[in-house]
């Protein structure tokens, strides 16, 4: 499908690449393009031929923010009664994981998206913040949250309270991203396409159980987190999957998954 801020593709088996393409305003992150947005990860979520997504930028971007010029003239009854940003929410519905692949300026809003993601991969160029408080403002999608869930309270009140920006090499120093990935933009994505590529040739049942259970370790406390773990994995007992994958342990053989 053709749409106007974004960028869809499928790079390899399994695989749906979304890359933010409003290159100009370094990808700031408009109503209209997280429409778009939403529509391809609800179009792509439900298509059998994709099993992960990997998310990124263009130019010296993955995404700027939220919209300032956008936001500017906005009142508070406008932007409460509308809900304002609310629906930034659904990424984190989608039920295949989501890697972002961050090149360039990720700042508030981009920030906040890169965190919504399952799995971040950083180029050396990637460039993490929440300027929020140099608008008169927060970080209003998630920032404050899963930041400090992601790099710990110290860290997140200063990055948030002063405003500055922070490096790839500090977001891995700190456990935000999973790596920092060598060699220029291209190559981030190029390996983020890889791993999801990885993921996608799995299990799909097991997958979804696997993102649903990490993701109770950010929702849930440490007993109702293993109580669903184990429910989940109890759960997987009931799938072809299982049966094929422990059988060919013993048979000694690749594994062929039925998704089923
Ligand atoms: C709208 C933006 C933008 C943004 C950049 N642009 N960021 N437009 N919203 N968030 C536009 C610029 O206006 C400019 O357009 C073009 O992109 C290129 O940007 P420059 O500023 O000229 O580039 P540069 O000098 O290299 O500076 C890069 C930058 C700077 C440091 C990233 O653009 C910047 O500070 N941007 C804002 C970052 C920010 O504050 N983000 C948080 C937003 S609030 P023109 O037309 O002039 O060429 C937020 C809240 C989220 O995200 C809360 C809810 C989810």
């Amino acid at each position: 499908k053709n749409y106007e801020y974004i960028l869809t593709s499928k790079p390899a088996e399994g695989v749906a690449l979304i890359t933010l393409n409003r290159p100009k305003a370094l990808n700031a992150l408009s109503t209209p393009l997280f429409t778009e947005l939403n529509e391809a990860l609800a179009e792509l979520d439900a298509d059998d031929s994709v099993g992960a997504f990997v998310l990124t930028g263009s130019g010296r971007a993955f995404a700027a923010g939220a919209d300032i010029k956008e936001m500017k003239d906005k009142t508070y009854n406008e932007v409460y009664q509308n809900r304002f940003l609310e629906d930034w929410g659904k990424l984190t519905s989608v039920r295949k994981p989501i890697i972002a692949a961050v090149n360039g300026f990720a700042l508030g809003g981009g920030c906040e998206l890169a965190l919504m993601c399952d799995i971040i991969l950083a180029a050396p160029t990637a460039t993490f913040g929440q300027p929020e408080i140099n608008l008169g403002v927060i970080p209003g999608g998630g920032g404050t949250q899963r930041l400090a869930r992601a790099i710990g309270k110290s860290r997140t009140m200063e990055i948030t309270l002063t405003g500055r920006n922070f490096s790839a090499a500090e977001a891995a120093a700190w456990g935000m991203v999973s790596r920092v990935v060598p060699e220029g933009e291209g190559k981030v994505v190029e390996e983020a396409v890889a791993m999801a590529q990885t993921i996608a040739s799995k299990g799909r049942l097991a997958v979804q159980a696997g993102k649903d259970a990490v993701n109770a370790a950010y929702e849930q406390t440490l007993r109702e987190g293993l109580n669903t773990e184990r429910r989940l994995f109890h759960g997987l007992f009931a799938t072809q999957d299982q049966k094929e994958g422990m059988a060919a342990f013993a048979e000694k053989r690749k594994a062929v998954w039925k998704h089923a």
